[in-house]
C-alpha cells in the first residue's frame, strides 16, 4: 500500500468517462485550449488546486450555521476567531477570494514607480502591483533554477540580493516585501523558517513593511518540520503560528489551504493600515464582516482552517503529491526535484525536444494528456510565461517548459493517480510522434486563458527539424 487517506466517502460525483475519439471533436472544437472546456468533458480534473477540494462533513455542518445577517453575524466572529490565533494578527478582513485582498493591500500601500519584492509573485499578485505602475521585482534563491537539484527549501528568497535591494541608495522606492508560502510561481516549493526569519529581520531593519502570500501556509508548515532541522519535533500548526509572527500581516487565497471553494483573507497587524484597506474592502468586496463571502463561507472556512493543519492529512497529501512524482520519475518522465504537496511540475521540454519552444511543448503535453486519458493540466512553459509579439511569434520563450499537475485536496483517490501516471507513461513511450501547436487567436492580455491554437501541421514540422541543417534534438543536445 502506497497512502492510506484518511478519510472515507460520504457524498461521489461521477467521472466523465469519454473515448479518444470524441476528446479528439471537444478539444478541437475548444480551440486546443484546455480552459475552454467544460468541466464535464474532463476525466480527472487537475487544472488547479484552488477551490477545488472536497469538503468535510463538519464544514458542510458548519455552513447550516452561517449566520447571514449583513452586519456583525455571528459566523464573521467565528472565522476571526481562528485566524486571529493562528496568525497573531489583530485586524482581519474577510475577501471573496485571494487576488481582492492583494488589490486592497497594494492599492492602499503601494505609490506609482515602486517595487514589490518577493521570492516569486504569482501571477494575480504580480498583475496587481503592475496595474498600479510598480514594478515586481522576483528575487528566488540560486537554487531555485535547478529543477533537478534536491535542496530542501528552493522556495527561499535570495537574502543577500534583498539586502543589497534594501541597503541601495534608491530603497525607497521598495513599498513592500511579499513572501509566498509555497511558492506556487517557483514549482510549489517550500520557504524556510531560517529564512523567513532572515527576511523579516532585513525588512525590520530597513523599516519595510513584510507579508506572507500565504496561500498554502499550512503544506510549507509541514515542509519545514519534514525538512528543517530544529523543527521536526513541532505540529504543523505551532510552525505555521511562528511563521505568521515573522510578518506585518498576510494575505490568502483560502481556497487552497481553507480546504473551500471560496474564500480569502487580508490580516493586519497595524491599525492605521488596517483602517485604510478598511474602506476599500467596505467599497469593493463588502461590509468588514462579510467581505463578499456568505455567512455560510465563513464558517466553513474556520472548520477548513482548523483541519488543514491536522498532521495526518498533511502527511497523506504529502505521500500522494510523492507517490504521483515518483510513478511519472518511473516512467522515465522529468518533474521538478524534490516535489511539494499541491502540484507535480512536469518537464515537458525535456521530454519533448523535438518540439522547439515557439511551439510550445508544454501545450502539447497538456493536450496530449487530454487525448490520451483525459486529463486536464496547466501549461507553464512558453505559451505562459513566454513573451510572444502581436502577430504570435515567441520573441522570449520560458525558462522552463512546464505542466502542472495540480492535486485537488481530499478529492482523488491512489487508483485516480495511478490512472494519471499511467496516462503520462503511455506518452512518454513514444513521444517522438507529438507535434507543437501555433497561436491562431491571442488577446493581448491573459493570452492563456482564452487563446486558441491548432496544431502544427505535419508538412511544417521536418521543415524546422532540418533548418539548421541539423535536428533539433541535436541542437538541444550541443
Ligand atoms: N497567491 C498564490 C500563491 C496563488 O497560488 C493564488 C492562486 C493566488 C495568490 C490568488 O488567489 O485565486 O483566490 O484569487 N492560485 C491558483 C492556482 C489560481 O491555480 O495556482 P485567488
Amino acid at each position: 500500500m502506497q497512502l492510506m487517506e484518511p478519510y472515507r466517502i460520504k457524498v461521489v460525483e461521477p467521472l466523465a468517462i469519454t473515448t479518444r475519439a470524441e476528446r479528439e471533436q471537444l478539444i478541437s472544437a475548444a480551440g486546443y485550449n484546455l480552459f475552454n472546456l467544460r468541466a464535464d468533458q474532463v476525466t480527472i480534473d487537475l487544472l488547479t488546486d484552488s477551490g477545488t477540494g472536497a469538503l468535510s462533513a463538519e464544514q458542510q455542518a458548519a455552513g447550516m450555521r452561517g449566520d447571514e445577517s449583513y452586519a456583525g453575524g455571528s459566523s464573521f466572529y467565528r472565522f476571526r476567531d481562528v485566524v486571529a490565533e493562528l496568525t497573531s494578527y489583530p485586524h482581519i478582513f474577510p475577501v471573496h477570494q485571494g487576488r481582492a485582498a492583494e488589490r486592497i493591500l497594494f492599492t492602499t500601500l503601494l505609490e506609482p514607480g515602486q517595487v514589490s519584492i518577493s521570492n516569486t509573485h504569482f501571477d494575480t499578485t504580480r498583475a496587481n502591483v503592475e496595474m498600479l505602475g510598480c514594478e515586481a521585482r522576483d528575487l528566488p534563491c540560486p537554487e531555485a533554477a535547478d529543477m533537478d537539484s534536491d535542496h530542501p527549501f528552493k522556495g527561499d528568497i535570495d537574502v543577500l540580493e534583498l539586502e543589497r535591494t534594501l541597503s541601495s541608495p534608491n530603497a525607497g522606492g521598495v513599498g513592500l516585501v511579499i513572501m509566498t508560502i509555497t511558492n506556487n510561481g517557483g514549482g510549489g516549493q517550500p520557504v524556510s523558517m531560517a529564512n523567513l526569519r532572515a527576511a523579516s529581520e532585513i525588512c525590520r531593519r530597513y523599516g519595510t513593511p513584510f507579508f506572507l502570500d500565504a496561500a498554502r501556509f499550512a503544506e510549507n508548515a509541514w515542509l519545514v518540520v519534514q525538512r528543517e532541522p530544529g523543527y521536526g519535533h513541532l505540529r504543523p500548526y505551532d510552525v505555521a503560528q511562528e511563521a505568521f509572527a515573522l510578518a506585518d500581516g498576510c494575505v490568502a487565497s483560502l481556497k487552497k489551504d481553507g480546504i473551500a471553494h471560496m474564500g480569502g483573507m487580508l490580516a493586519l497587524r497595524d491599525a492605521e493600515l488596517a483602517a485604510r484597506c478598511e474602506q476599500l474592502l467596505i467599497a469593493s468586496e463588502g461590509f468588514p464582516t462579510y467581505g463578499g463571502l456568505s455567512g455560510r463561507d465563513l464558517d466553513m472556512l474556520a472548520q477548513g482552517l482548523r483541519e488543514v493543519t491536522d498532521p495526518e492529512y498533511l502527511r497523506a497529501r504529502a505521500a500522494a503529491t510523492d507517490y504521483l512524482a515518483q510513478l511519472i520519475q518511473g516512467a522515465g518522465v522529468a518533474v521538478v526535484r524534490p516535489s511539494g504537496l499541491h502540484a507535480v511540475y512536469v518537464d515537458a521540454g525535456r521530454l519533448l525536444p523535438h518540439i522547439p519552444p515557439h511551439q510550445f511543448p508544454g501545450h502539447a503535453l497538456a493536450v496530449e494528456l487530454y487525448l490520451a486519458g483525459g486529463v486536464r493540466s496547466v501549461e507553464l512553459g512558453s505559451l505562459f510565461h513566454g513573451t510572444i509579439s502581436e502577430n504570435g511569434t515567441l520573441t522570449k520563450p520560458a525558462r522552463h517548459e512546464l505542466v502542472r499537475l495540480a492535486v485537488p485536496r481530499r478529492t482523488y483517490t491512489q487508483s485516480h493517480l495511478e490512472y494519471v501516471a499511467e496516462t503520462i507513461a503511455a506518452i512518454a513511450r513514444n513521444p517522438e510522434r507529438m507535434r507543437g501547436y501555433r497561436l491562431v487567436e491571442s488577446p493581448a492580455i491573459l493570452r492563456h486563458f482564452k487563446c486558441r491554437l491548432e496544431p502544427v501541421p505535419a508538412s511544417q514540422f521536418p521543415d524546422f527539424v532540418h533548418a539548421n541543417g541539423f535536428s533539433v534534438r541535436q541542437a538541444t543536445e550541443v
